[in-house]
């Protein structure tokens, strides 16, 4: 049965109004939580657990569908929208006794027109106790007389009030899911409040629907609020703090009220808690991954192993990039140094930064150097022996990870690399020195000690020094000039300056359950090489010698939300591009609803699969099925 009103002006339309019916779990109490969420524009307004509708009549929106399985509600709100002067009439017949009550209560609905059902649902209600919708077995109303002096159940003015918005809308009876089915299209803003799974203190309500909503109606309630959300609907469903609730919605994450409840039987006022989950649409994909050639000169970049590196993922990231103009690519979070450098050589100008001193290290010597090389006469006095050793590392990691001689040729270098005056220089010695290490060591980390995972490579058992002269060649090979000044930086992510008409490229450790994000962890050793251990302490408790992670936001869920909020606040006028793979969190809605708080979000989804760092062997079970997004704000 479906009312469907035509545009014809009424004069009514701009006067606010009040729910017609007193509701049992009506949103009245979270009207100031849920109208801010309403998103400015949407296409129609759906309501298919409508009830009161306390959210659609202080909503007003312009074009709705509301519905309800519930043929007395639905009559009345049809009725009202469509004879209003009936409804009117028929309720000014009725009077305020207990014999009047419990007569009309008796009467078949069905029996009645139209308008006369309707003025009993209102009647019905605002005389009964506590204004309870409550049926028996064979459906019948059968709520007790409320005894109160004078119950407003005549309320014109609003019932003229209410008729004008409701002739705005498509008012249908049925089942939420054929309802949905029908008529929700992308764009549409769908409210949803079902009733509640019962707990303790909301227990009542399931007396008070004549219908049962079950935990398995629960679930396809989800599965159905899933298939809207992928379909691009805003929904924002109610419910009660149910474990259940948080089982199905807590990937959209969840707020929780408290309110005031006036159900009790006893008329106390009880507190109980609502939650909210606002689960807005999927971004709309403009972008393509367009297939953009990359210079050639961004493969020269060394190969490298470190953990999290996008070696794999710079054409995809350039493709996106590239449709955006920019003058200078961040590279915030740089790590290996690989997406800077490929900026660089997409003529780009770059600032490289991450808060390690290796990673600057590296940045230093290939993207913001652009033409100091280290000679061959460099090079070998640089492996000279000078007595200048200060045996840190032989002493310090004595039986750990290099032999004595090994030790001692780490020594003896950075020795010599401290003496170089030239700072390009100093930094493709010490990135040498650190890939010549790294190299030679099984898995390339130094989370745990001796030759254990010794699989034989030409790597493992070449000597440092033939390993440091083959790194200076490849790190110098790299070396080239994009004539532009390009800058490597140590320091926090958050700390640094806002940048104008830059693209910033954000790819931080993300959080993940299963995965281990600690870079200083994982390459303390060498990290201790690019800083020569100034500045932090060695836990000589610890087996490997390491020393204390630095602090970073990014080491807890909360922590990472917070600063992907902060740090697209501050980029908000840059074109920010955040590389995002699906088993991190925050998830990937959470991540849109932050970013889309400053921004246009679009979120690209790229083909990749894992292949480094202690994930490596994992390649080809399903575990390893990690989606790469990147994000893109503009
Ligand atoms: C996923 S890796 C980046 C990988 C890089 N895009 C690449 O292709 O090699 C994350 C980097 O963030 C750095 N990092 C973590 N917290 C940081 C912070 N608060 N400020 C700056 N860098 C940080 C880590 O040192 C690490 O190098």
């Amino acid at each position: 049965m479906v009312l469907k009103n035509t545009n014809i002006a009424y004069e009514n339309i701009e006067l606010p109004c009040r729910p017609i019916l007193k509701w049992a779990g009506g949103k009245s109490q979270l009207l100031s939580e849920l109208l801010p969420k309403i998103p400015k524009k949407y296409g129609k307004f759906i309501e298919p657990f409508f009830g009161g509708g306390a959210l659609f009549f202080a909503a007003r929106p312009k074009q709705a569908i509301i519905a309800d399985s519930n043929p007395e509600l639905i009559n009345l709100y049809q009725t009202v929208a469509s004879d209003v002067a009936s409804v009117i009439k028929a309720l000014g017949a009725h009077i305020n006794t207990e014999e009047a009550f419990y007569e009309v209560r008796a009467q078949d609905p069905l029996k009645l027109t139209p308008a006369q059902a309707a003025a009993r649902t209102i009647y019905l209600n605002k005389t009964c106790f506590n204004g309870l919708y409550r049926v028996n077995r064979k459906g019948q109303f059968n709520t007790p007389f409320g005894r109160y002096k004078t119950p407003r159940f005549l309320d014109e003015e609003n019932l003229r009030a209410t008729s004008a918005l409701l002739r705005n809308a498509t008012i249908v009876l049925g089942d939420y899911k054929a309802v949905l089915k029908e008529y929700a299209k992308p764009g549409d803003f769908i409210f949803l409040d079902p009733p509640y799974l019962p707990i303790s203190v909301y227990a009542d309500f399931k007396r008070y629907t004549k219908e049962q909503f079950l935990e398995e109606d629960h679930c396809d309630l989800a599965t159905e609020i899933q298939r809207l959300h992928d379909l691009g609907c805003h929904i924002i469903l109610t419910n009660s703090n149910h474990p259940l609730v948080a089982e199905l919605y807590g990937k959209y994450g969840m707020e929780v009220i408290s309110t005031r409840r006036h159900i009790s039987c006893n008329g106390n006022k009880r507190i109980g808690e609502d939650v909210i989950v606002d689960i807005k649409p999927p971004a709309k994909l403009n972008l393509k991954l367009l297939p953009t050639p990359l210079s050639q000169q961004a493969s020269v970049y060394p190969p490298t192993r470190f953990m999290g590196s996008k070696s794999k993922l710079l054409k995809e990231i350039w493709s996106v990039a590239s449709q955006f103009r920019f003058d200078t690519a961040v590279d915030l979070f740089s790590g290996s140094g690989i997406v800077g450098y490929m900026f660089k050589a997409q003529q780009k100008r770059v600032i490289s930064n991450d808060h390690m001193a290796m990673s600057a290290c590296f940045t230093k010597a290939m993207v913001e150097n652009n033409n100091v090389t280290l000679s061959n006469a460099d090079t070998l006095k640089l492996l000279e022996i000078r007595g200048r050793s200060n045996h840190f590392v032989e002493t310090t990691f004595k039986d750990l990870y290099f032999t004595d001689e090994d030790n001692q040729f780490i020594d003896n270098l950075r020795a010599n690399i401290k003496g170089l005056r030239n700072p390009y220089k100093k930094a493709i010695a010490m990135t040498a020195l650190i890939r010549a290490c790294t190299k030679k060591r099984p898995r390339g980390i130094f989370t745990y000690t001796g030759m254990r995972y010794d699989d034989g490579r030409r790597d493992i058992h070449l000597g440092l020094r033939e390993q440091f002269l083959e790194a200076v060649e490849i790190i110098n090979t790299a070396v080239f000039d994009n004539h532009k000044d390009n800058k490597s930086r140590q320091g926090d992510a958050m700390a640094l300056p806002q940048i104008e008409n830059a693209l910033v490229y954000i790819d931080p450790p993300y959080y993940t359950p299963l995965g281990d994000n600690e870079y200083v962890r994982r390459y303390h050793f060498i990290e201790g090489l690019a800083r020569d251990w100034q500045g932090v302490e060695i836990q000589e408790h610890t087996q490997t010698k390491k020393f204390k992670s630095y602090p970073t936001p990014f080491s807890t869920r909360k922590g990472a939300a917070d600063a992907f909020d902060y740090l697209f606040k501050k980029f908000k006028n840059n074109i920010l591009l955040v590389s995002y793979s699906s088993n991190s969190l925050p998830n990937q809605d959470e991540m849109v609803s932050i970013m889309s708080k400053y921004k246009k979000v679009e979120v690209v989804p790229v083909n990749y699969k894992y292949s480094f760092g202690n994930q490596g062997n994992k390649v080809g079970n399903n575990n390893n099925d990690v989606k790469e997004y990147i994000f893109v704000g503009y």
